[in-house]
């Protein structure tokens, strides 16, 4: 089943077409990356995916759901009920963590699932599995600020697992950190795309979409410019998209 169906996405920032068409469609236990040079328009796709920005064109689906469709050129979003039903299929991991510094570790994963409609206690269980899985459970009562960034981060896909998402969006999840520090959050994600959780991350470290992805997506200039196997991509002959990941191995 396609758990994400993106079909023709515009986008426009101040006049100028960031997103140009963009389709997309991500199955159950898929894992996709995202990948193009700085201001290609990756992080706005993701944006609009999450309805974090409202698409000028196109439909967006979650699990045959539509949240999103064009009519007479004009976007139209389902209702409030309904959109809230859907954003419930989806979770999302930004580059730079988005905890709440005022609370606890325990807090920053169980607030969420509260707001979400769960008691104090059912939130406190899931958000102790969750943080337990990811390594964290010593570190519950502290605050984000006395964590290592790969700590934070890995909190805030805690945070993220505990709404027991379908499908989750990763936007640089590596990007603010150091490289010894990269390791430990691709090894989350690399245990979760193990359990087939379907993901899609936008990313700058090539080896890691190389290993990772059933399906790598290369954007420029707001369009999906390749799209295939880590393979079929790595073995293009696109000089363009040779010359950009070859950059990005050091090469
Ligand atoms: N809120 C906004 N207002 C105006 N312009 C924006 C906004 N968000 C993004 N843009 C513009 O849209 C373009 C695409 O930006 P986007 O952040 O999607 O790129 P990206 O591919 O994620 O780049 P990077 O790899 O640097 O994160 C850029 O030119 C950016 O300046
Ligand atoms: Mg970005």
């Amino acid at each position: 089943m396609e758990l994400v169906k993106i079909e023709n996405c515009r986008k426009n920032f101040d006049g100028e077409e960031i997103l140009k068409g963009i389709s997309l469609s991500v199955k159950e236990g898929e894992v996709v990356s995202v990948i193009g040079p700085s201001g290609s328009g990756k992080s706005t796709l993701l944006r609009c995916a999450c309805m974090l920005e409202t698409m000028d064109g196109g439909s967006l689906y979650y699990a045959g759901k539509q949240a999103a469709h064009e009519e007479n050129g004009r976007v139209s979003y389902a209702s409030g009920a309904e959109l809230k039903e859907i954003r419930k299929t989806f979770g999302l991991v930004f580059q730079n963590f988005n905890l709440f510094p005022h609370y606890s570790v325990l807090k920053n994963v169980t607030e969420p699932q509260i707001i979400a409609g769960r008691s104090k206690e059912e939130a406190d269980k899931k958000a102790k599995e969750c943080l337990e899985k990811l390594g964290l459970i010593d570190k519950i009562s502290g605050y984000p600020c006395q964590l290592s960034g790969g700590q934070q981060q890995r909190v805030s896909i805690a945070r993220a697992l505990a709404l027991e998402p379908k499908v989750l969006f990763f936007d640089e999840p590596t990007s603010a950190l150091d490289p010894e520090l990269t390791g430990e959050v691709l090894k989350v994600i690399r245990d979760l795309a193990a359990l087939h959780m379907t993901m899609i991350i936008v990313t700058h470290e090539m080896n890691f979409a190389k290993e990772v992805s059933d399906r790598m997506i290369f954007m420029e200039k707001g369009v999906i410019r390749a799209e295939g196997s880590p393979e079929e991509l790595f073995g293009s002959d696109d000089e363009r998209l040779r010359s950009f990941m070859g950059k990005l191995n050091g090469n």
